[in-house]
């Protein structure tokens, strides 16, 4: 077992900082907050969290606009209590993976300070500047992700800066190697400190077409879409000199041992999984986001599964992602009784799972009201349903006033059902959520089969039902799933061994031997052990 990576048989939890626990009763969540909680994460039973951004920010997007890539945002605390939350981490036996957000920094940052003083400041090439086009409007048609032109006029020198996302998070030039260099310091001054890896941020960002040429019109853009879908981001993103910057960001996390390199990439499969790059030499894991936009029924997981299974390169390690802090909670996705599912299916297949914060507790849907919006996305483009808010409210513990997140009100508000919908109560109930997650890391753990065994999909999935086998040498289970609204019954394939229920998505069948046709529930989920 030890010779496997941890971070291939391993659980990654997501935590928004923002949202996890406030210590300090300010109503946001800090470093202080998530060491207190450290515990409950042991008592879950995952490997490692991931942080979102706690560096010096501004907070225009919420930490993803970072001014000091060395210092840690007051909001959340000191240097010393990252320190102190990094040995809690690691005397638990926990991992720690870092956000780094290297695309753009925020517009306060002293480089973006220094590069916009004038046109010949040593820095100036360091962010993408451009002249006008001959109209004096912005120098081509690439669209901001948050909506509105990606460049902004800098009046005092009449050129142009290149922002894929907010006017105040300016894209650093990856072309210039002494950006790179200033870069990988920061790498390594976290690795240093003892961090276990990094997630980066739009990985697939940083490297733009170097002659600027527009973006091509998208046929299927529709004005109830994110206006960034109205150009096919050919030219702006996804080049292929990305690859020689990940491989050298991979140099430096393998001159330390047993460290990860984790990329956010929303890009089709057969694009995403060239982000291992050539010979390994790229991400450990290029985030796999396909279940979030996969239409949630039983034949298309089972051909997403089957293709991504088909797209990896030999070695590249498979992961799945279940939902994060810019997606609507899977619970709000396909609701309470098919969350259950999706946990039982994100637990259980071949690769390394990111659990997102929340999830665990069955948070779903829960609306903002309009003068409550935080999300600079939801503020530029209103009325589209495009605001991150939802998912990113804070963490329920207890009944409390504030759900024991925090004694003022928080930043965000909670679930309507915080009385209910929180760690305390459900963890008195056998049959809630949150016991089938502690349930299935726990299984996970306990059977290499269900980690890092083999994945094949059995013959009598249907459009109601997926079913398959995973295989670890002589470990061997079948994890059936109704997706369903009725009951259904499967013909298990045959064999001499005898056969139980390991565990249900309804924990309720534990041990219940199983004959060749194995019963379901409506939207039940079984792992089935052998012998
Ligand atoms: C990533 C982050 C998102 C952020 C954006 C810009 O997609 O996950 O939260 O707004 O990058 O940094």
């Amino acid at each position: 077992m030890t010779e496997i990576a941890w971070w291939k048989r391993g659980i990654v939890y997501q935590i928004y900082p923002r949202s996890f626990q406030d210590s300090n009763n300010d109503g946001i969540g800090d470093l202080e907050g998530v060491r207190q909680r450290l515990d409950y994460l042991v008592w879950l039973g995952v490997d490692a969290i991931w942080l979102s951004p706690i560096f010096v920010s501004p907070m225009a997007d919420f930490g993803y606009d970072v001014a000091d890539y060395r210092a840690i945002d007051p909001i959340f605390g000191t240097l010393e209590d990252f320190d102190d939350l990094l040995a809690d981490v690691h005397k638990r036996g926990l991992k720690l993976i870092l956000d780094f957000v290297p695309n753009h920094t925020s517009v306060v940052h002293p480089w973006f300070l220094d590069s916009r003083a004038s046109r010949d400041n040593a820095k100036r090439d360091w962010y993408i500047w451009r002249d006008p086009a001959p109209d004096g409007g912005p120098p081509n048609n690439w669209l901001s992700n948050f909506g509105g032109p990606a460049w902004t006029l800098d009046g005092a020198s009449g050129q142009y800066y290149y922002h894929a996302f907010l006017s105040q998070q300016p894209d650093l030039n990856w072309r210039n190697l002494a950006v790179r260099d200033a870069m990988y310091d920061i790498l390594r001054f976290w690795l240093d400190r003892g961090v276990d890896g990094f997630r980066v941020d739009v990985i697939w960002h940083l490297i733009k077409d170097d002659a600027f040429r527009d973006n091509p019109p998208n046929p299927a853009y529709d004005s109830k879409q994110a206006e960034i879908n109205r150009y096919l981001q050919v030219h702006s993103a996804d080049q292929a000199d990305v690859h020689d910057v990940v491989a050298e960001m991979r140099n430096v996390i393998d001159t330390y041992p047993d460290r990860v390199l984790i990329g956010e990439i929303y890009l089709p499969l057969e694009r995403l999984v060239t982000y291992y790059g050539n010979g390994l030499a790229g991400a450990h894991l290029p985030f796999n986001f396909q279940l979030i936009h996969t239409a949630w029924n039983a034949r298309e997981i089972a051909s997403l599964i089957h293709d991504y299974e088909i797209a990896l390169p030999e070695g590249g390690w498979p992961n799945w992602v279940l939902g994060n802090h810019d997606q609507p909670r899977i619970g709000a996705r396909v609701g309470q009784d098919q969350a259950r599912l999706a946990a039982m299916l994100l637990l259980t297949l071949r690769g390394t799972p990111t659990l997102y914060y929340g999830d665990e507790i069955g948070l779903n849907k829960i609306e903002i009201a309009p003068e409550l919006v935080q999300d600079p996305w939801e503020k530029n483009e209103p009325g589209l349903g495009l605001g991150r808010d939802p998912e990113r409210t804070p963490m329920q513990w207890d009944s409390s006033h504030y759900a024991g997140f925090s004694k003022v009100e928080p930043w965000l508000p909670l679930g309507l059902s915080s009385s209910s919908c929180n760690v305390a109560a459900l963890r008195e109930i056998p049959r809630s959520i949150l016991n089938l997650y502690r349930r299935l890391v726990d299984v996970r753990r306990k059977h290499l089969a269900l980690s890092v065994g083999d994945y094949a999909q059995l013959a009598v999935s249907s459009a109601q039902v997926l079913a398959y086998e995973r295989e670890f040498g002589a470990d061997r289970h079948v994890v059936v799933l109704n997706f369903g609204h009725c009951d259904c019954e499967v013909a298990l394939p045959q064999t001499e061994s005898p056969r139980c229920i390991l565990l249900s998505t309804c924990l309720d069948r534990d041990g219940e031997p199983i004959g060749r046709i194995l019963k379901l529930r409506p939207h039940e989920g079984v792992i089935v052990a052998y012998g």
